[in-house]
């Protein structure tokens, strides 16, 4: 059986949008994103407070980027995580757990993490024991 691939965990403010933009496509989630829009994507990266990212650990191929965690919070009581996404190849190999878990410790006890899943991942955030909130509500974007 082959070895698991060891996989580095990383805040990474300046994450290159383009490279978002293949994470995005690779992990499925680019259904639901902005990924015909580059300077997007781009604001999407700078205005995030807190980008956690997943690579493998293989220097000699520049640590390619697997999984991606991009929240906002105001690190004092609430943080929203608007994109979790994990490359298909990487899929199922503890990267979403663990980028969820690093993005969990950078916050810290004090700061509840909220997201929105989609109908696909529901189970994911299930078995990682986060709880369903009945009563979320929103207002949808227009564009
Ligand atoms: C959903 C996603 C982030 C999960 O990441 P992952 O790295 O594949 O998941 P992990 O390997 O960390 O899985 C952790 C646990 O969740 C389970 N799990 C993973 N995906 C699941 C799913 N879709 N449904 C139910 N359980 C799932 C795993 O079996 C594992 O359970 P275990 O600890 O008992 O073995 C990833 O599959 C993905 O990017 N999917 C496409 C994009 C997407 O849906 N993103 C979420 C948007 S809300």
């Amino acid at each position: 059986m082959p070895e698991k691939p060891r996989v580095l965990f990383a805040r990474e403010q300046d994450l290159d949008a383009a490279e978002f933009r293949r994470v995005l496509v690779d992990s499925g989630l680019g259904a639901w994103r902005p990924v015909d829009d580059l300077p997007r994507l781009a604001d999407m990266i700078a205005n995030a407070n807190l980008v956690v990212t997943a690579r493998l650990d293989d220097a000699a191929n520049a640590n390619p980027l697997v999984g991606v965690a991009r929240s906002v919070t105001d690190w004092s009581w609430c943080a929203y995580l608007s994109d979790l996404a994990v490359s298909k190849t990487a899929q199922g190999l503890g990267v979403g757990r663990g980028l969820i878990d690093e993005t969990r410790r950078v916050l810290g006890p004090r700061v509840s993490l909220y997201l929105f899943s989609v109908p696909d991942a529901a189970g994911f955030y299930e078995s990682i024991g986060m709880a369903r909130f009945a009563d979320a509500f929103w207002f949808r974007r227009e564009r």
